[in-house]
């Protein structure tokens, strides 16, 4: 998730407006940024890695002529955060400029096919290929037009992205287009806007056009064309006014962080299906051949762990040992070896007591692997292979889109290690990324469907003194993410374990009312989890279930119930299953007046011991 903007303006200086736009935009990614314009037939670029302040002191991004050009603030999926990998990116003869935010899949195939035309690339990045796409179609097709050669090149990409492309030869206009990535234009009597967001160009005009997928879109001062990238088939769409203040702007009209980023996690998730099959292949690899497994992190991260334990032994017959970072070290320090491999996790890729982990396996020789959403961040450089997650910044302290994310890397890595191992028939493969592919729609459906639920449901127990979140297999991870999620920011004590453990003392704390949350979903634990789900009754707890919608029998069973669509595999459950307890939690901090995202005591990425 980068940050793109770019302007027209009739009678100033482009690169300022830019700049401060970009400033706007920070919240979408902030390790490198670049600006690119155009005076007088001839192309300007700045860019540098780091954050916008940083490189202004550098390099002055209000200082380039012009008054046309685009610029980027980037959050690194390919290549890591290094000046050469910041955009723009400009084609061999430094005539056309792209910025683009997204992921184009095919980029590799389309790499190689341009280097065989004699193309020279500069930077790791998928996004370079385009102006070197565009360029080698002007070169084959000297009449076509800028616009005619993006729509071509547009044909051939496969991925999700909103571009900007820029070239000194038709210096009056930028050409945008959108797929998936979004993308927005702003108009006023004066200039000419485009943006991933609405806060970029706020400040300068509340009016605005929103892009569809599948459009293409030409700027040049005074005028908005827009048509289909299939067909070129024009398109009409008047500018809607923007009622939002600048604060309510960075939250696309959410009032936290925390409830955008929720809502964010389809769009994630889609994202994280791209993961770079080359490295997701080397990782299984290196895990198959692993003696033994370490799956290490902190809070949130750390239940991903605790779950991808679970699918790495149902799928691949991998074992696997989830392991708290901070106790690494005493649990594990002495037995791991040369034979070790340690999947690291963390969304920050700066937690202090994963990376104590991890230097104390890679001083006994172990073997490092990376699960990331901060390219560039320490961890990828201490691992031998990482995996970007692809969720973009996540600006909440409460970690969510990060943890479904997680659980949609490790579930595709369970999928390729079960494939490699040769555990599961080509059916069952089938049939299991088919429904992985289905979860970013799954998510959505229960955001629609049952947050309305959810909120009643909080206001309903918002006084409880207490909470239990059971769950058994693999939901016991579920379990405790929606504890985490509770108590960091609504600050309920509670208390979450798996089901089979409440006879063992837990159940001791029961009385009339006492609100427990059961996770389940239709799996082998079903019979047992009714059974514990009776105990909690019998003793007037308040049960709360997260349940499959056709689950009659367990919604009798329920005080209050949400509903997840039927049919996900059980190894694929804690991702839509959780969602409803990121909610609950959301709405119970509220209800107990606390702001989610700024929660007490707590820090987005905790980098001491
Ligand atoms: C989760 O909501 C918390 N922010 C916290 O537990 C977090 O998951 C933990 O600090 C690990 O962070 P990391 O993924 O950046 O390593």
């Amino acid at each position: 998730m980068c940050g793109i903007f770019g302007c027209i303006l009739k009678d100033e200086d482009a690169a300022p407006v830019i700049h401060a736009a970009l400033k706007r935009l920070e919240y979408r990614g902030y390790d490198s940024v670049g600006e690119a314009t155009i005076y007088e037939g001839k192309l300007y670029v700045k860019k540098d890695q780091g954050k916008i302040d940083e490189v202004h002191m550098l390099h002055n991004l209000d200082d380039l002529p012009g008054s046309l050009g685009v610029g980027h603030t980037r959050w690194a999926t390919h290549g890591a955060p290094l000046q050469v990998n910041a955009h723009p990116h400009v084609d061999c003869s430094g005539q056309i400029a792209v910025v683009h935010n997204g992921i184009i899949e095919n980029f590799a195939e389309l790499r190689l096919e341009l280097e065989n035309h004699g193309h020279v690339f500069k930077s790791k990045t998928d996004t370079e290929i385009i102006p070197h796409l565009i360029e080698e179609i002007l070169k084959n097709n000297s009449s076509m037009s800028l616009v005619e050669a993006v729509l071509e090149a547009l044909k051939k990409l496969q991925g999700s992205y909103s571009i900007a492309v820029i070239s000194s030869k038709e210096p009056d206009k930028i050409v945008c287009a959108r797929n998936e990535s979004p993308l927005v234009i702003g108009v006023n009597e004066k200039a000419v806007y485009f943006a991933s967001d609405i806060p970029a160009f706020l400040p300068l005009t509340n009016k605005a056009i929103i892009v569809d997928d599948g459009e293409l879109v030409t700027l040049s001062l005074g005028n908005v064309a827009i048509k289909k990238i299939a067909d070129s088939q024009v398109v009409v769409r008047e500018p809607k006014i923007i009622e939002w203040t600048p604060e309510m702007a960075v939250k696309q009209g959410y009032p936290h962080f925390m409830i955008k980023e929720i809502h964010e996690q389809p769009s994630c998730l889609r994202n994280t299906l791209r993961v770079q099959e080359h490295y997701a292949d080397l990782m299984s690899t290196f895990l198959d051949r692993a003696r033994d497994v370490y799956l290490v992190a902190c809070g949130t991260s750390y239940h991903a762990c605790l779950a991808s334990s679970y699918m790495f032994s149902k799928l691949a017959f991998l074992p696997s040992f989830p392991i708290i970072a901070s106790e690494f070290v005493e649990q594990c320090g002495k037995s791991v070896n040369i034979d070790s491999t340690m999947l690291a996790v963390s969304q920050s890729g700066e937690t202090a007591d994963t990376l104590a982990s991890v230097n104390t396996a890679r001083q006994r020789a172990g073997t490092i692997l990376g699960l990331t959403n901060t390219i560039g961040s320490t961890l990828t450089r201490v691992s031998r292979v990482y995996i970007g997650q692809q969720s973009g910044p996540e600006i909440g302290v409460a970690a969510t889109k990060t943890f479904t994310s997680q659980l949609s890397v490790m579930a595709q890595l369970a999928l390729r290690l079960a494939k490699k191992r040769g555990k599961v028939s080509q059916d069952e493969m089938d049939f299991l990324e088919e429904k992985l592919k289905k979860i970013p729609d799954t998510v959505e459906e229960i955001i629609q469907k049952q947050e309305g639920k959810i909120k009643q449901i909080a206001k309903k127990y918002k006084d409880a003194k207490t909470f239990f979140f059971l769950g058994r297999g693999i939901s016991t991870a579920t379990a405790y993410e929606g504890r985490l999620k509770l108590m960091e920011i609504a600050y309920v004590p509670a208390i979450a374990f798996p089901a089979g453990e409440s006879k063992h003392g837990p159940i001791s704390l029961i009385e009339p009312g006492f609100p427990v949350v059961f996770i389940c979903p239709r799996d082998e634990t079903r019979k047992t989890l009714i059974g514990n789900i009776m105990e909690m009754k019998a003793r007037d707890a308040s049960i709360i279930a997260i349940l499959e919608e056709d689950d009659e029998e367990i919604k009798k069973l329920a005080d209050d119930y949400v509903e997840v669509p039927r049919g996900i595999p059980e190894v694929l459950s804690p991702i839509p299953f959780v969602v409803p307890l990121q909610l609950l939690a959301y709405y119970m901090a509220l209800e107990r007046g606390f702001n989610p995202d700024k929660p007490r005591n707590l820090a987005k990425s905790v980098t001491v011991k």
